[in-house]
């Protein structure tokens, strides 16, 4: 792990749950099981249409901030159908994950994530990369393709502006199948993003910048991956649907 303050753990509800009741019962139920204030800074990306409302329960107990699952890259105009970022500042969005696999799968490109990113971080919003293979061979095609979506994603960002950039490694074929990388994988995996970054931007810069897992964690892997690999915290998908198991993520990483 790095020198950074606090292990970051996202939840990311993706296209979940139905109806804004239980987007409200989901965040009351997080902020229950939250009894103290952990070291972990903790974020919740709800669809955007239930930002408002986990906003709201969220307030006043600095327990949890909230995020966006995506954004366009444009501020306001004709663009049926997105969210901007000035919408999000708006109603209290810090951080927003650009590049999700399942994004990239409908058709978003690096040259679209690269503007998402720009954007986002003039905004002083923190932009969350995700970056993965789809799958992972003898000849290290992986690193090449993890390699080529953060060249593309962060073509043009500043040294300045790195540190307010997350990576978030998570390889596709670990996400929603039960099935996560290996803390050696991990592992290995953290140091070929930190080389990475340390040829774009030099070492000192590299080292600022925070990486995070995601890819089917669980209470049961959590603390093991975390003691075992240097990463600065994770992006959980389904387990953040669960309250109970997504604090126990939190306590996992939580000194
Ligand atoms: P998962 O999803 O935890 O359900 O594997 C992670 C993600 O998609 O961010």
């Amino acid at each position: 792990m790095k020198n950074v303050p606090h292990p970051l753990i996202i939840g990311n509800w993706k296209m979940n749950p139905q109806s804004v009741s239980l987007s409200t019962k989901l965040a009351k139920d997080i902020k229950t099981y939250l009894t103290k204030k952990y070291s972990a800074e903790i974020v919740i990306a709800p669809p955007s249409i239930y930002l408002e409302g986990v906003k709201k329960i969220a307030n006043g107990t600095r327990l949890f901030k909230i995020g966006a699952q995506n954004v366009h890259s444009e501020k306001l105009g004709a663009y049926t159908g997105e969210i901007s970022l000035p919408m999000l500042r708006d109603v209290g969005v810090t951080y927003v994950i650009l590049g999700h696999s399942e994004r990239r799968e409908m058709g978003e490109t690096d040259l679209h994530i690269n503007h998402k990113i720009h954007a986002t971080l003039k905004a002083g919003i923190v932009p969350i990369l995700c970056i993965g293979e789809k799958i992972r061979d003898d000849g290290g095609s992986h690193f090449t393709h993890i390699e080529q979506q953060m060249r593309n994603g962060l073509k043009d960002i500043s040294r300045a502006k790195l540190e307010n950039v997350v990576i978030a490694y998570e390889p596709v074929w670990a996400i929603g199948t039960g099935n996560n990388a290996s803390p050696e994988d991990i592992h290995e995996m953290c140091l070929f993003i930190e080389k990475v970054l340390s040829d774009m931007y030099g070492r000192n810069y590299a080292s600022k910048v925070r990486i995070i897992y995601g890819g089917s964690v669980s209470e049961k892997n959590a603390k093991d991956i975390f003691t075992r690999a240097p990463i600065d915290g994770f992006l959980v998908g389904g387990a953040s649907l669960h309250p109970r198991e997504f604090v126990h993520i939190i306590k996992a990483v939580s000194t």
